[in-house]
């Protein structure tokens, strides 16, 4: 028996690091505040010159040396953003480019914060057409780079990073065993980037507006919980499991609180949810990936273990797989 599963991890993340403390001088917030009401202490954010490419390109290459797979061997590379160098060329030919994977068909991705299960699930469906053999998916945000650094309600919450894998058919019972993809547009005003071309022009200071995120925080607080809760419902059962078959639930990085209230919905314990906010806040398509990335190399994901991937995002888009590793 063969099923598409993951055969390498790579993550990056860069170096500088703005603490709770370091936003109390920006905004009128406190450490007590944020941590309270998100979980988070800390967060990455991306050099100037650093672009969303270089992120990639790092987590990609850790990945293919974890998959121990040349460049060349890859025939697809997908990557997950919200937030690419520029519309084009995609972060994926960015990519293709700087690894001299020549042989690979490559594009992007636009599923907010469900990215890298949206990616993950598309790949997926290449291989066992049998269309490619080997793919790389990558989630890569500079999400830092549409914060409203004046905003409180927003500016606390996100940071920027990147995580990839290699997925191949891989022999036994393990692999992708379940996928769910589901979108609902009628909640997409409760967080967008406004973009400079539906308001280009700022009519005070005739100066052009850089796109930044607005959020209707406690709106999608609600909806958010109830998406998570559902779409790893429906995976587990399409999997043919119980929840209580399952050993460890990795979530979109949102809330703390928005976790926790997944995990009560599911009747999982925390113990069961990796859970690695404190140290990155939302790195939107990048934040699963990323702590995918963390809860194999801490022993949380074993070979055998029934892992769900969950998430939410902008738009609003769900997803979740299960995984038998
Ligand atoms: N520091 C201090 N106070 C803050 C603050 C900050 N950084 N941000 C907001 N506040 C204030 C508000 O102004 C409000 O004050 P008021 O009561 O005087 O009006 C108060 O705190 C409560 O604000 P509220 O928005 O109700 O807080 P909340 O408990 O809903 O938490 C979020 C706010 C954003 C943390 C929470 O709603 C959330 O996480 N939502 C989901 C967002 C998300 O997941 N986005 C990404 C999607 S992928």
């Amino acid at each position: 028996m063969s099923n598409v599963g993951i055969i390498g991890l790579g993550h990056y993340l860069p170096k500088k690091k703005l603490t709770n403390a370091d936003l109390e001088k920006l905004v009128d917030t406190s450490d007590e505040w944020i941590i309270t009401r998100t979980g988070i202490r800390e967060r990455r954010v991306a050099g100037r010159k650093e672009r969303t490419s270089d992120l990639a390109v790092r987590s990609a290459r850790q990945a293919l040396s974890d998959a121990k797979l040349d460049p060349a061997g890859l025939d697809l590379i997908i990557v997950a953003t919200i937030s690419p160098d520029s519309n084009f060329p995609s972060v994926a030919c960015l990519v293709q480019k700087a690894l001299r994977a020549d042989n690979a068909a490559a594009f992007d991705i636009s599923a907010a914060c469900s990215g890298f299960l949206y990616a993950l699930t598309t790949a997926k469906q290449f291989i066992l057409s049998g269309l490619y053999r080997n793919a790389l998916v990558i989630a890569a945000e500079k999400i830092t780079n549409f914060i409203d650094w004046n905003d409180r309600s927003t500016c606390i919450l996100f940071g920027d990073g990147a995580g990839a894998c290699v997925l191949s058919k891989v022999k036994g019972p393990r692999g992708i065993i379940s996928d769910y993809m589901h979108a609902q547009g009628r909640f997409g005003d409760l967080m967008m980037v406004k973009s400079a071309d539906r308001e280009p022009l700022d009519q005070k200071t005739k100066t052009m507006q850089a796109p930044r995120i607005a959020m209707q925080g406690k709106e999608l607080f609600k909806v958010a919980v109830n998406s998570m809760a559902d779409a790893a419902t429906v995976a587990v059962q399409k999997a043919g499991m119980k929840l209580d078959d399952i050993d460890c639930v990795v979530p979109h990085q949102a809330n703390d609180r928005i976790i926790a209230a997944v995990a009560k919905k599911l009747g999982l314990p925390k113990s069961k949810i990796f859970v690695n906010i404190d140290k990155y806040g939302n790195m939107s398509a990048a934040s699963i990936a990323v702590a995918l990335y963390e809860a194999v190399k801490q022993k949380k994901i074993k070979r055998g273990s029934n892992v769900v991937l969950v998430t939410f995002g902008a738009g609003l888009v769900s997803a979740a797989n299960v995984v038998k590793w």
